[in-house]
């Protein structure tokens, strides 16, 4: 900025400015606030922050302050000194633009608008309102309230979208009406609504849900049919926006409706004769230097993909090998932004900054790829337990071939995937699963990523910065040193290998080491109740309830008429394993009605005498131990079973309370039906919680242990969930929330049981 024919600095020629500035709480933004308090002490910033319902605006930005971006400010000022320099230095409004903008001061000098909606594929709507609507309510808003600043637009250089060429710092070139393309793309989301509310799609939720929570119970499954819904129709909008993008010739709704927010802004900056200038960066990255080296909130573009390469998880990406990976360390972003804050435009105008590099000091893929794989052979990753990660050789064979690789590795995984959720419940199993997961988050994981990168490894666009290395060379020498963003003096193997690599995979070597703690339960002795609940077959014991009327039932029949009655029961055992799978209660239900005619009598006699103890040597001893280890520790322990009463009772003398099947008695014999709904599935957890309101116990620090899938409701009641020797569904579970997972194995040998000859009936 040059004033009496001598260039002041952009301290100096903001100095007294009031600057309003929204997306604080995002990456740019808290290094653009961080800048202005560190290095613009003469500034005033009004920050614009959406409230949440945990915190309101003013918390947020406090908040901030504790972040690694304001170290520095925290180490020149204290915290004290810190909260105090926030309150003398800006205001905060609550506010979110894409709904309403409340009413703002007057008197702002320069309005800095950071605020986006950055994700690739947004649902169409969301990427018009925050974007292009919430962008044209903003600055309606700011002129509104009687200021006539300076706009700070922040867009993007893909905002050129699929050309090829040289894209110069201009306005863009395109005749589509986004007042049509906004109005249509709200009512999108009625249509999709509506859409997914038609009897037959919801039949369609349902019935995968069910297929998937059937034996946990009805209001699960309905609970899971709507959360389906509410993803397809956030999966629709997604289509929606990329399909039109495309069609547009952007290749995604962000930078689609980002385009689209520029010309916007421009039109109405140009009516209310108001400066306007755009400042486009390519793809932000970690700080090259200032808040400190490697610095950086959260996962970027490329970050994802270096990390899952050095964990060795992509064999192969697709992109051209020559195309231009136009990075641009965040600070150099910042520093760009303040001087065009500093460096108006006259009224009325536009101006357009492109923030890159690939212009002068192009990237390209393959150099990219080489110096990172470089790093990763000098500093690979910590595999865990198992030495280290080696990172694969990409040959770029091309689109084609990287896709036909998807496919193969996608179809092999789906298979496996069919395979393991029917394997018996087994440690193998359980290795199984992990491998498949493994396996299929990697394809994911590539898929995704190529979708939705592809089309920027693919560029074979350069965008030109003429107009930011004028404004840069018309800076102090002082603040070319003191605000540096010229992209030409970057230095690739420097900022990959020494500042940006190492800043994105701190966590993973981190994480490696956290990984390797597995979760495990931890008894705490507390003043008030503790209960500890156990799931019965299979947690506690391994038997089930058809093995325990076949043990009951031989030990009461004459050894030749064994083979008839084994017939019997186990020519109905595929009937009942399709309804135990379907639903738990009605398999109960059908099978007691064996018990039709049974002397009470006889069968506690016969439980007494011989099922009891053999039940108790089925008993897993580390399930003993573990309820022995509650009671040591004051918890009151719980049993709770589907099965029938009687066959509780061996078991029961470990316990505080029993909860079982009630079978129906008439004149001392079992009727066949039973006295009350069978405890399954939501029904335990809705035990559980009418039992700990009448006791005034706090689920938070009540532990539950359960084997099937059946059971997640009652483990995601209680604080503690813990889960043993799980099926398929619930071990995959289990693992994502990071649940113990338990494996108490068998006493050893066989059980040895006497049997009498006498009749139950
Ligand atoms: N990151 C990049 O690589 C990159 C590259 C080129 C250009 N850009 C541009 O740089 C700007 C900043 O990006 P970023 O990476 O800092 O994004 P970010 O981390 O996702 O932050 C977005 C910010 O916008 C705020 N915001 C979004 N919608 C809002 C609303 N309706 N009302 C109030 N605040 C709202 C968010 O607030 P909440 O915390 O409340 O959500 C957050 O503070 C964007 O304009 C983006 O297009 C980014």
């Amino acid at each position: 900025m040059v004033e009496n024919g001598v260039t002041a600095s952009i301290v100096e020629a903001l100095a007294g400015k009031r600057i309003f500035l929204t997306g604080v709480t995002g990456f740019l933004g808290q290094v653009i606030l961080e800048r202005l308090l560190l290095d613009f002490p003469e500034t005033h910033t009004t920050l614009l922050v959406r409230g949440q319902t945990a915190a309101s605006a003013e918390d947020r930005v406090r908040y901030l302050l504790r972040k690694p971006a304001f170290a520095v400010l925290r180490d020149r000022h204290g915290e004290d000194g810190l909260a105090a320099l926030l309150q003398e230095r800006t205001t905060v409004i609550d506010g979110d633009f894409s709904r309403r903008v409340p009413d703002l001061p007057g008197g702002f000098d320069v309005a800095i608008h950071s605020a986006a909606t950055v994700s690739f594929d947004p649902p169409i709507d969301e990427g018009f309102q925050t974007n292009l609507l919430g962008a044209q309510n903003l600055y309606r808003g700011v002129l509104a309230g009687g200021s006539r600043p300076h706009f700070v637009h922040i867009s993007t250089a893909y905002v050129a979208g699929v050309q090829k060429g040289v894209i110069p710092e201009g306005p863009l070139e395109h005749r589509v009406d986004h007042a049509l393309e906004a109005d249509l793309a709200l009512r999108a989301r009625r249509d999709v609504e509506s859409a997914s509310r038609k009897p037959e799609m919801l039949q369609r939720f349902m019935d995968d849900a069910g297929k998937e929570h059937s034996r946990a119970g009805p209001s699960t499954v309905s609970g899971d049919a709507e959360e389906r819904r509410k993803a397809w129709v956030d999966r629709r909008l997604v289509e929606y926006g990329r399909m039109r993008a495309r069609t547009l010739g952007w290749p995604d709704a962000y930078t689609f409706t980002k385009a689209l927010g520029e010309r916007a802004v421009e039109e109405l900056t140009a009516e209310e004769g108001v400066p306007l200038s755009i400042v486009r960066p390519s793809i932000i990255e970690s700080a090259l230097e200032h808040p400190a080296a490697g610095w950086i909130d959260g996962f970027k573009m490329a970050d994802p993909i270096i990390r899952a390469y050095g964990l060795g998880q992509i064999p192969e990406f697709p992109g051209i090998p020559e195309g231009i990976v136009d990075l641009i360390p965040v600070d150099y972003v910042v520093n760009a932004i303040l001087a065009v804050a500093a460096n108006p435009p006259a009224a009325g105008e536009a101006v357009h900054y492109n923030v890159s590099s690939g212009s002068r000091n192009p990237l390209r893929f393959f150099e990219l790829y080489e110096l990172v794989r470089e790093y990763f052979e000098t500093h690979p990753l910590p595999e865990r337990g198992r030495g280290e990660h080696k990172v694969p050789t990409w040959e770029f064979p091309g689109n084609m071939k990287v896709d036909a690789m998807l496919r193969r590795a996608e179809r092999f995984t789906d298979v496996a995937e069919k395979v393991v959720t029917h394997l018996p419940k087994s440690k193998a199993m359980r290795d199984a699963v992990t491998s498949v997961d493994r396996d299929k988050a990697r394809v994911d994981f590539v898929k995704r990523y190529s979708e939705l990168y592809g089309m920027y490894t693919e560029t074979e666009v350069v965008y030109t910065d003429d107009r930011v290395v004028a404004l840069f060379g018309s800076l102090t020498e002082g603040d070319r040193e003191r605000f540096p963003f010229d992209a030409g003096t970057l230095d690739w193997r420097h900022y990959l290998q020494d500042v940006h690599c190492p800043a994105v995979t701190q966590s993973l070597r981190e994480l490696s080491r956290r990984d390797r703690e597995k979760p495990t339960v931890r008894l705490e002795r507390r003043d008030e109740p503790v209960l500890a609940v156990f799931d019965m077959e299979g947690t506690i014991i391994q038997s089930n309830v058809v093995e325990s009327y076949v043990w009951t039932r031989f030990a009461d029949l004459e050894p030749e008429d064994w083979p008839s009655e084994l017939l019997s029961v186990f020519g109905r055992v595929p009937g009942y394993l399709q309804t135990d799978r379907r639903d738990r209660g009605d398999f109960l239900r059908t099978f007691f009605r064996r018990y039709e005619g049974a002397s009470v009598e006889r069968v506690d006699a016969l439980i007494a005498s011989h099922v009891g103890e053999f039940m108790l040597q089925k008993a897993f001893p580390g399930a003993i131990r573990r309820v022995r280890e509650h009671r040591a520790a004051g918890h009151r322990t719980v049993l709770i079973t589907a099965a029938a009463r009687p066959f509780i009772e061996p078991l029961a003398p470990l316990f505080d309370l029993v909860i079982g099947a009630e079978l129906e008695v008439r004149e001392g014999r079992y009727t066949g039906f039973m006295s009350a709904p069978p405890l399954v599935g939501e029904a335990r957890a809705a035990w559980l919680r009418r039992y700990v309101l009448q006791e005034g116990v706090d689920l938070k620090y009540c532990y539950a242990y359960a084997d099937s899938y059946s059971d997640l409701p009652l483990l995601r009641a209680v604080g503690n969930p813990v889960v043993v020797s799980p099926d398929s569904a619930l071990y995959r579970h289990a693992r994502r929330k990071r649940w113990p997972i338990e494996g108490w194995g068998m006493s050893k040998g066989m059980p040895k049981v006497r049997f009498p000859k006498a009749a139950v009936r």
